[in-house]
């Protein structure tokens, strides 16, 4: 099952642009860039009361959010990622019951495993579990 709802992502064609309207406009908690060169993106968080925005920037010619960026040029809402206390066992449960699963769970940004569900069995949504 399902816990709190980690962060929401967003992939952006200017990183620094996109922090400064969190930051300048919007008045948010940023952190700074941090490459996350196992996952192809650079991402900067915002922290709210609630829960986090993650935006994601290009890092390298392989990162996975190329594609998106050119069906998206604005840039747009990419991920939701969902707490679960064990993810090798959500992960087994959501296999055993049909789920298509992204790979194997890597160390994600927060420095915790993280594994994505393939959007067609998720209601058109990329999700990403993180252990918590
Ligand atoms: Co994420």
């Amino acid at each position: 099952m399902i816990g709190r709802l980690n962060h929401v992502a967003i992939v952006v064609p200017d990183l620094k642009a996109a922090a400064d309207v969190y930051r300048n406009t919007l008045g948010a908690k940023v952190t700074a860039e941090e490459d996350q060169p196992d996952h192809g993106v650079t991402t900067v968080f915002i922290d709210l009361p609630n829960t986090k925005i993650e935006l994601l920037g290009v890092l390298g010619d392989k990162s996975p959010i190329t594609a998106f960026l050119e069906r998206n040029p604005n840039g747009g809402i990419h991920h939701l990622c969902y707490e679960v206390p064990d993810i090798k066992a959500a992960r087994d449960k959501w296999v055993e019951q049909g789920a298509r699963v992204l790979g194997e769970p890597k160390i994600g940004a927060h420095g915790k495993p993280v594994l994505f569900l393939h959007p067609k069995d998720f209601c058109g949504t990329l999700v990403e579990l993180e252990e918590a």
